[in-house]
């Protein structure tokens, strides 16, 4: 009677393996069915992320594998866990899918519905909400507005060039990574959140805490986010939330008390939150006028605080960007003096005046911060929903509805065939032979066609100015606390340096 018993059980068991390993490898036939070169699982469980989940290789790290593995291929296959991805490798393809063929390919894959409100942002929009949303922030980013933001990127600039005095006389290293980072929560937090964070004066702020809470995240954090990566739908059925409680309320209480503050007192600062208000304003006169309009947007503080968040994660991130300048051009020297030979001429000639006109004028300054994003862009691809079935032009391949799309940014910034010694930090590569003489889509610094970066201009000014005000003042070099060659962390999405960079800076007085 008990070996029957125990019997069934293992005949039982046997009977779901078996089904469970043929409906696997059932599932990861998807590309060879179609015809489409495809990298081959490595697990039945991770799929193609058995590395990455094991932590023994970086996300940037494992794009470029695959980049290479599906060369020379203009697109190919691979598996998250069971569900099929696609690598579009090909620039032309590329163009299709950001430009000329939008329609099919609108949104990023990530859902995003009212339960977690900071998701509700620019980023995670999709469709019409998106579209609407995205006509009513652009004027934000206009030269007009940035030319004003200006100003106030203009004062933390000078925190930062006066944090440094210290170390400069001491000759101590300086850890840029944070140094950097806190430079960032201060840019960000007076122009998207409305006040001055003060953090480069006072790492412990709490606005600096919060920051942190959010991008360093806990593993139960790290944990949520893979599953929502995986699946949104499951994570919206359970409740499942992205970010953690406490930051979020604090960065929605944020944004409410300076809406409510700038209301009650007309007080204008040229900033983001200016925008939203006159947004919100705009909004309610027309929702007034016809309260049954088409195109209304949703202008709750929740939703409007989303919004700024977008700009203030999006702007955080990729301050990561200024520190890799920094580094290269402490390694680099003759880059370095080239750069400040320009800064040199253009503060001269505007008599010791940084305008947004002199800052745009530098034009070696460009193509070393283009040359930064090319060589460390932190988010190694972009991604696209497919939105409806999409024949591939010029074959008989169809990407159906719902296949996530991934365009390698990191890949091709790092392809020979566009760039000529692509492991060298050489900001002739943004010359305009060079430029001419490549696929405009074979280089992805900010995405392309209707989602390409809302911030581009001023993400770029902020890093001009940086670089114009510490080079001015200071002279860079490596620290021997920094390695080469440099390793990633395996556990960040945005790619991270292990162990930071460290370098050194003596005042210009001095040499
Ligand atoms: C210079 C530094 C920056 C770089 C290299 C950069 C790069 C990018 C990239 C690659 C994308 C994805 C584009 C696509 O999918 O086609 C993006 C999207 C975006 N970026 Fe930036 N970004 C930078 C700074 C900023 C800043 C400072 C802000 C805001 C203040 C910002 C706001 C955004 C927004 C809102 C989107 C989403 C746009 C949409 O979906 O409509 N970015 N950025």
């Amino acid at each position: 009677m008990f070996d029957f018993y125990w019997a069934n059980i293992f005949s039982y068991l046997l009977v779901v393996s078996i089904s469970i390993f043929f409906y696997l490898k059932k599932r990861f036939q998807y590309w060879a069915n179609k015809n489409v070169p495809h990298v081959k699982p490595k697990s039945l469980l991770f799929g193609s992320y058995l590395d990455l989940m094991l932590g023994r290789i970086s996300f940037q790290e494992f794009h470029a594998t695959l980049y290479k593995q599906l060369s020379p291929h203009p697109f190919g296959g691979y598996y998250f866990f069971q569900t099929p991805l696609l690598l579009v490798r090909d620039p032309e393809l590329i163009k299709h899918v950001l430009s000329l063929d939008f329609d099919a390919f609108s949104d990023r894959h990530i859902d995003a519905d009212g339960s977690e409100p900071l998701r509700m942002n620019l980023f995670n929009l999709r469709g019409d909400q998106w579209k609407l949303m995205r006509e009513k922030l652009t004027p934000a980013f206009t030269p007009a507005k940035i030319r004003l933001m200006v100003d106030l990127m203009k004062e933390c600039a000078d925190d930062l060039v006066s944090v440094l005095e210290k170390p400069a006389e001491t000759g101590a290293d300086v850890f840029i990574t944070d140094l950097i980072s806190r430079y960032g929560a201060d840019v960000i937090s007076t122009c998207a959140v409305g006040f001055r964070s003060n953090t480069l004066v006072d790492p412990n702020e709490t606005f600096r805490k919060m920051i942190l809470e959010i991008v360093n995240p806990n593993f139960a954090h790290k944990f949520r986010s893979s599953l929502l990566a995986m699946s949104p739908k499951l994570c919206i059925w359970l409740k499942i939330r992205n970010l953690v409680p406490p930051p979020v309320k604090y960065f929605i209480s944020l944004v409410d008390e300076n809406i409510k503050y700038r209301e009650k007192s007309n007080v204008q600062r040229n900033d983001f939150i200016d925008l939203l208000i006159a947004l919100k304003r705009d909004e309610e006169a027309a929702n007034a006028k016809d309260p049954n309009r088409t195109g209304k947007i949703d202008i709750s503080v929740e939703h409007l605080a989303a919004q700024c968040f977008a700009f203030f994660l999006a702007g955080y991130s990729s301050q990561s960007i200024l520190g890799s300048a920094l580094m290269e051009l402490a390694r680099n020297p003759k880059v370095q003096n080239k750069l400040r030979a320009e800064i040199d001429d253009y503060v001269q000639k505007e008599n010791g005046n940084i305008t947004y006109d002199t800052l745009n004028e530098m034009k070696y300054l460009e193509k070393v911060i283009f040359e930064a994003i090319r060589s460390y862009p932190g988010q190694p691809v972009l991604l696209r929903h497919c939105t409806r079935h999409y024949k591939i032009p010029q074959t008989d391949v169809i990407i159906e509805k719902g296949t996530t799309v991934f365009l390698p940014r990191y890949g091709l910034n790092h392809d020979e065939a566009y760039f000529e010694r692509p492991d060298t930090f050489d900001p002739e590569h943004f010359s305009a032979e060079a430029k001419a003489n490549r696929h405009p889509y074979a280089y992805l610094l900010f995405g392309d066609g209707p989602r390409k970066c809302l911030g581009m201009r001023f993400g770029v000014m902020n890093m001009k100015l940086a670089l114009t005000k510490l080079l001015m003042n200071y002279e860079f070099s490596m620290s021997p606390k920094m390695k080469f060659p440099l390793t990633y962390s395996s556990n960040k999405i945005i790619t991270h340096i292990v162990g930071g960079i460290w370098l050194r800076c003596k005042k210009r007085s001095q040499q």
